[in-house]
């Protein structure tokens, strides 16, 4: 199968490596505006789409724009498309899948979520056979870093953040893992893969990491509990909740145990109950191997996205409930109060939806609050 590739980045050099072993597929371009010194370079995006032999496009550039022109320009010429880019895709979820069905081209983003972990083919398998009714999880390595340094280390969060940058996890702005935006991407993909729905990105609500201090961590240890930042779905009947949130877990529990920048991710079936996969979820070649899988399974035959024409639904938050810790200087609180862990208040049991209210009219008087939810 012949592959012409944008982007030569983290990502694209190891999908060029480890490609380079696999007799069935040939990279014929790789479109980087950088002199990037490799034969198959090109700074012509329309080679891609306007060579005839050319099967299918990978797309690792990252960002919105001009990822976004040239993934469908490459959908239009009836390309197959593979990409690890969730922005792109979670963003313009229906209008790529329409794409992609009426040009008869395949579109797989195996990578988008999960890195290396098969994640949406295994919830691709599943669901075939019996409803998938959640998933939550760890789904971003930077945040998990940080809080997992931050608990076990000792490490400030500014320290780990930049060891997680240094490291290669962190995107590019890291504002998009510690505020929760990358994870609400791959919740998004996730719960649309597994409810055969589409879920509006700007719905979905996310409590980030941004503002949790060395005392908040100090807390949560000296009551056994481990902050963990997680993405959460659940259909119940026509309804999905959704939101990404940083959850206090008992120490000993499964997620609570995820070290460095490991990601766990679960989904819940009917039949089957839970089942978790663990892995590395982001870096080159984790990330990289995924992409060529997805380019294997094209070159065997698959020629579909994960699931089938989508109904739009609306977050329906209110259905999901927790009790909060919540930091915060702002006299807010007191509305909701049930305890006090320290100088932080614990909430009385509230809806997400609630709790969300909550956190956006106390923002703006105290920037530097901080929820979780107590899992
Ligand atoms: N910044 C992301 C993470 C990269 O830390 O998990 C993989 O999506």
């Amino acid at each position: 199968m012949v592959i012409g590739m944008m982007g030569f980045g983290t990502i694209g050099v190891g999908v060029y490596e480890l490609m380079r072993d696999q007799k069935d597929l040939e990279m014929r371009y790789v479109l980087d505006i950088r002199d990037i010194g490799i034969p198959e370079a090109t700074r012509r995006a329309e080679d891609l789409w306007e060579d005839p032999e050319v099967e299918t496009v990978i797309e690792v550039m990252g960002g919105l724009h001009p990822a976004y022109e040239f993934v469908t320009a490459a959908l239009r010429a009836g390309k197959n498309v593979v990409t690890a880019n969730k922005y792109l895709v979670a963003t313009y979820y229906d209008e790529l899948l329409a794409l992609a069905a009426e040009h008869g081209a395949a579109f797989r983003c195996t990578a988008a979520v999960g890195g290396g972990i098969g994640w949406l083919t295994a919830l691709e398998r599943v669901r075939r056979l019996e409803p998938v009714v959640a998933l939550e999880g760890i789904m971003n390595g930077t945040t998990n870093y940080i809080l997992a340094n931050m608990t076990q280390g000792g490490l400030s969060f500014e320290t780990a953040l930049s060891e997680a940058q240094a490291l290669g996890y962190a995107e590019a702005d890291p504002s998009a893992d510690i505020d929760g935006l990358d994870i609400m991407h791959k919740v998004l993909l996730s719960a649309n893969v597994a409810f055969d729905v589409s879920l509006p990105a700007g719905e979905i609500p996310t409590f980030g990491i941004r503002n949790v201090t060395d005392d908040d961590v100090w807390n949560f240890k000296s009551r056994g509990l481990v902050c963990k930042m997680l993405g959460n779905a659940r259909l119940e009947g026509e309804k999905v909740a959704v939101y990404v949130q940083p959850t206090l877990l008992p120490e000993l529990s499964l997620t609570a145990s995820v070290p460095a920048n490991f990601n766990l991710i679960t989904y819940e079936t009917e039949y089957t109950g839970r089942m978790s996969f663990y892995g590395q979820g982001a870096g080159r070649y984790p990330t990289a191997a995924n992409v060529v899988q997805d380019c294997l399974d094209l070159a065997g035959g698959v020629k579909s996205f994960y699931s089938g024409r989508a109904r739009r639904v609306p977050v329906s938050n209110e259905i999901a409930h927790y009790r909060y810790y919540l930091r915060t200087c702002s006299a807010k609180k007191d509305a909701v109060q049930e305890e006090q862990w320290g100088d932080a208040s614990v909430t009385r049991l509230m809806s997400v939806a609630e709790m969300k209210k909550l956190y956006d009219e106390i923002l703006p008087e105290d920037p530097k609050v901080f929820a979780a939810a107590i899992g």
